[in-house]
């Protein structure tokens, strides 16, 4: 048997201009005998397992300590692939999928009699990506065509965006890490419900509303991400959890730029003379404004994708640091902003201070 806990993690080393096929074979044959297999992808790296084998995907909720009713998304390398999982393929996502596969886009789907519930949790619908990555394809397609792969995380955790991620997170609970780099885009694939009309965000990425809007017309937005004090749970069953969370408290503080510097460096000097280890988000604009704490520059307001690439490291990075409490800036929530802002949301359990001046 495979998994076990306190069994060796095999980690690799691999480089996707000059790929090592004997480790990616190695890595497929942990997948076929029902194995456990970390992955880079251009979102962030997924824990794989054989989408089609009810035992392989349950050990993913075993080695993560995922609630079972928070179902799989289903990985493939290539079109002809959906048939097999899928029951049909209405016209707008066959569109959706020529425009945007492969990326960073998930799509829920009515699922076919072979994928086990296991990896749906109950549902009877499946959701289904085509990462834009050669390893994370290369990787799917020695395991069979159909891998099972949610972020490679401790349920709860910041999802991982490098290697040493997920070996701090699972290592000794899984087969093997391919350890291909930094990942590029950093938050999790946008999810679309493609069985309903019209067409449902259920979770914000890097493929944007205004994108899809332009491809197929009207899309809805899952009213329960942006309302915290929603009462519906929101449609995708994960979204309902405190994900991403760092184990400091983490608050984020919104208004014109100048009364945020200013609330921020006082929240800051506040819990510092409380004795206090205080961490500090800000950005190349604003890095130089703050005075005290563990500061932090996540990126540039000029370009949001420099924000969403950094996030969940700087979350995992004050955690390191041993920091108590976080104040971070909030930050443009249209285009990937919105992702930004969805994941910081939640990671801050929806704590908000508005400054006005
Ligand atoms: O970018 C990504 O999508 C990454 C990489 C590894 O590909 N994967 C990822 O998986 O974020 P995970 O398991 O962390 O998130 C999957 C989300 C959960 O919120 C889950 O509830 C939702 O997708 N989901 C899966 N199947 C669904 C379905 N049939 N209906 C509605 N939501 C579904
Ligand atoms: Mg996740």
């Amino acid at each position: 048997m495979w998994y076990n806990t306190g069994m060796k993690t095999i980690i690799e080393q691999i480089d996707n201009t000059q790929m090592n096929m004997e480790i990616i074979e190695k890595a497929g044959d942990i997948l076929k005998e029902g194995g456990l297999v970390a992955f880079p992808t251009e979102t962030v790296y997924g824990l794989g397992a054989d989408a089609l084998n009810e035992q392989a995907a349950k050990k993913i909720y075993a080695a993560k300590g995922r609630p079972s009713d928070n179902p799989l998304i289903v990985h493939i390398a290539d079109m002809s692939a959906l048939d097999r999982i899928t029951e049909e393929m209405p016209k707008e996502a066959e569109k959706v999928a020529e425009a945007f596969w492969p990326g960073p886009l998930t799509m829920i789907l009515k699922k076919s009699r072979e994928v086990p519930a296991g990896t749906t949790g109950g549902l009877e619908t499946v959701a289904v990506r085509m990462p834009d990555h050669v390893i994370a394809q290369e990787v799917i397609r020695a395991g069979g065509g159909y891998i099972a792969a949610p972020s490679a995380n401790t349920s709860g955790r910041p999802s991982p965006t490098e290697a040493r991620h997920v070996a701090a997170d699972l290592n000794g609970k899984i087969d093997m890490i391919l350890d291909g780099g930094a990942v590029e885009i950093g938050v999790e694939s946008t999810i679309l419900d493609m069985t309903v009309t019209p067409p449902m965000i259920l979770r914000p990425g890097a493929v944007t509303k205004g994108m899809l809007e332009a491809l197929i017309g009207e899309v809805a937005v899952d009213n329960t991400l942006t309302d915290p004090d929603s009462k519906k749970p929101p449609k995708a069953p994960g979204m309902k959890y405190r994900h991403y969370a760092p184990r400091a408290e983490l608050v984020v503080v919104d208004g014109m730029m100048d009364a945020v510097v200013d609330e921020i460096n006082r929240l800051v000097k506040e819990k510092t003379d409380a004795g206090c280890k205080v961490g500090v988000i800000g950005t190349q604009e604003t890095v130089d404004r703050y005075r005290t704490g563990d500061i932090k520059c996540i990126g540039t307001r000029t370009d949001e994708t420099t924000i969403a690439c950094r996030l969940y490291g700087i979350l995992r990075e004050f955690d390191s640091d041993g920091v108590e409490f976080i104040y971070s800036e909030a930050f443009a929530s249209d285009g990937i902003g919105s992702a930004v802002m969805n994941r910081l949301l939640k990671a801050a359990g929806h704590r908000v201070i508005y400054t006005s001046r």
